[in-house]
């Protein structure tokens, strides 16, 4: 049996996925697969074992806990540039990530021309896009007008050395695997079908999608899916023009350090935990009492700093998961207490 997990975000992203796909990868070989998917508007932090960090937009965050074989599915979009840039960093350091990666051919290319697109759309101001051009790749694609990564790395030695996306020209069976990581990225609110519309991102971001986008099917036999709901304390949107952000207040408010984004720098907006969005997140990810849909609840050191870096929770914090366990009927299987601390329960 192949036990294959899908992280997920419950809010509108930046719960900390990365944090949990890096604990739940942490002594996987090289008979697990983890997977990326969708595009580089997103990036999962994860320390590694020396404790440096990483910031990662195209491979898999497993590359820095792990020797899983790595792999960025076929619904993905690769930017070349940021891709490259990450296999070389992280071959440099040591983690032979270009001799265990492999990008399916079906992947959708971003060009310059789709930035270029998003600009001129002035998609950033109008609904806090972050503009990386993954949106008008997408509709490229649907207008069959999109360069797939098989075609580029045909041509292109830095991807042609690395003879095993080739491999991969057939469907991938997860059940050739112990475990399977899918790591979603962003989150559930900013789902392009959910009531947020249109202040949302190109695609869905549920399980269901992300799994139709690796190409796993839930009801074969051989796999065992179960999805990882990732919600953070005091969920952010994006700045600017973003949409609808319950109880917003701010980083002052909180007495917490303001929060910016990875590659713009812009502040993040924040607001106060949002129960009835995680409840929706928790029933579009199939949720329905039982235990194969959790929570991971991360920076609960935001709430409690008495938890920072903890591996052990105070009574009161742990009241706090345990309230909020009954009234979500949900399982919260991990709780984060810093960038690098998960606690199991
Ligand atoms: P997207 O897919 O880009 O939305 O991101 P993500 O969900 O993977 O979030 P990311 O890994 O970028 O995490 C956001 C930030 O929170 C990073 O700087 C993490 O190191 C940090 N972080 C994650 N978990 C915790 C936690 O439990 N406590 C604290 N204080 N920080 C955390
Ligand atoms: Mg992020």
């Amino acid at each position: 049996m192949t036990d294959v997990t899908v992280v997920v975000g419950a809010q509108f992203g930046s719960e900390g996925k990365g944090a949990i796909a890096a604990h739940l990868t942490k002594s996987w070989d090289d008979h697990d697969l983890a997977v990326r998917v969708n595009g580089p508007n997103a990036g999962h932090t994860a320390y590694d074992a020396q404790g440096r960090e990483w910031k990662l937009r195209a491979v898999p965050v497993a590359a820095v806990t792990s020797n899983a074989q790595l792999y960025v599915a076929p619904g993905s979009e690769v930017d070349l540039q940021v891709l490259l840039d990450e296999v070389t960093a992280l071959d440099l350091a040591g983690f032979n990530v270009s001799r265990r990666l492999k990008v399916h051919p079906s992947a959708t290319v971003i060009e310059p021309r789709h930035l270029n697109a998003e600009q001129a759309d002035g998609l950033v101001g109008r609904i806090g896009s972050t503009g990386k051009g993954i949106g008008a790749a997408r509709a490229d694609r649907v207008m069959r007008r999109a360069t797939t990564f098989g075609e580029v790395a045909q041509d292109n030695p830095p991807y042609a050395t690395n003879s095993y996306w080739a491999k991969f020209a057939a469907a991938l069976d997860p059940r050739d695997f112990n475990n399977v990581l899918v790591e979603g990225t962003q989150g559930y609110g900013l789902g392009l079908h959910t009531s947020f519309y249109p202040t949302v991102t190109s695609a869905d971001c549920r399980a269901i999608d992300f799994l139709a986008a690796v190409g796993i099917h839930p009801w074969q036999n051989g796999t065992n899916v179960r999805v990882v709901v990732v919600a953070r304390v005091y969920p952010i949107r994006v700045a600017g023009n973003s949409g609808p952000l319950h109880g917003e207040t701010s980083w002052e408010a909180l007495g917490l350090p303001v929060e910016r984004t990875t590659v713009t720098q812009k502040v993040r907006r924040v607001g106060e935990w949002d129960e009835s969005l995680v409840e929706e997140a928790l029933a579009a990810n199939g949720h329905d009492g039982g235990d194969l849909v959790t929570l991971a609840l991360t920076m609960l050191d935001q709430k409690y700093p008495e938890v920072s870096d903890s591996r052990e929770l105070t009574d009161e914090a742990d009241e706090f998961v345990r309230e909020l366990e009954n009234r979500l009927d949900c399982y919260v299987e991990f709780v984060g207490t810093g960038p690098a601390t998960v606690v199991e329960r």
